[in-house]
């Protein structure tokens, strides 16, 4: 089990289950998470500062990037059907509230397309465990950032190995009978989705990787055990 990367095979064949979940997305997550998540992505939006230039990475189908209202926001991720999907949700929703119009850049954490210290926040929601090298991808967001800029991350850690088990039975048993419902077959997308929960770290593990990487003031919070952690850094 490699908590910190995903070979160039599996990412690819990754992404492109995800690009197939496009459809169902919201909906799985939202009973993967026992309709849990929209709070947890309303505790990352009140992270955010209000002023200055926001990143979101791994922005999916815009899930999240569709409710942060009022900041200047940038939305990456590597799939182009994602950033169109996700262009065509939010960008109506922020036209109607009269905030500016979100950049969507198509790129992944590892290499982030944008110079250094542009950003005064970075977020990333449930695509962090995606991310074929995490520490290269981390090393890439501390780039990024302003100096005293904020890094905001939440993803479903486990707290220890038997956790982790238990984790991978309610994604692949509970989680996985709901998705095989949905697509009407037993291959469907989802299972990839367990398998990087499965190989994701711990919250600690993680904590420790901010630190290595040269975060400072790092936190995690354990939202929902084995469901949400969420961590918290700064550029020094
Ligand atoms: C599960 S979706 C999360 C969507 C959204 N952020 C949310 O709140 O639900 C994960 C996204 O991370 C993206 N992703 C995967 N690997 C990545 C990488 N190396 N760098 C940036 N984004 C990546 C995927 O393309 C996918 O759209």
């Amino acid at each position: 089990m490699d908590t910190e990367k995903i070979g160039a095979e599996e990412w690819d064949e990754l992404q492109r289950n995800l690009e197939e979940s496009i459809p169902v997305y919201d909906r799985i997550n939202r009973f993967a998470t026992l309709g849990q998540v929209s709070r947890w992505r309303r505790m990352v939006r009140d992270e955010l500062p209000q002023n200055g230039r926001i990143l979101e990475v791994g922005c999916g189908p815009g899930s999240f990037a569709e409710d942060v209202a009022g900041r200047n926001l940038v939305c990456l991720d590597p799939i182009p059907e994602m950033l169109r999907i996700a262009e065509a949700r939010v960008g109506p929703k922020r036209a109607a509230r009269g905030d500016s119009a979100v950049e969507f850049v198509e790129g992944t954490a590892e290499e982030l397309p944008f110079e250094a210290g542009s950003f005064d926040a970075v977020c990333s929601l449930f695509s962090f465990r995606d991310w074929y090298d995490k520490r290269a991808g981390l090393a890439e967001v501390l780039r990024v950032l302003k100096p005293g800029g904020t890094l905001v991350i939440v993803d479903p850690a486990k707290m220890n190995r038997l956790h982790g088990i238990l984790g991978w039975l309610w994604m692949r048993i509970w989680v996985g009978a709901y998705a095989r419902l949905i697509f009407r077959r037993s291959d469907h997308p989802w299972r990839w989705l367990a398998k990087t929960y499965a190989s994701f770290g711990t919250t600690r593990d993680y904590v420790k990787m901010l630190e290595e990487v040269g975060f400072v003031d790092v936190r995690a919070k354990v939202v929902f055990p084995g469901m949400a952690t969420i961590w918290y850094a700064s550029s020094p």
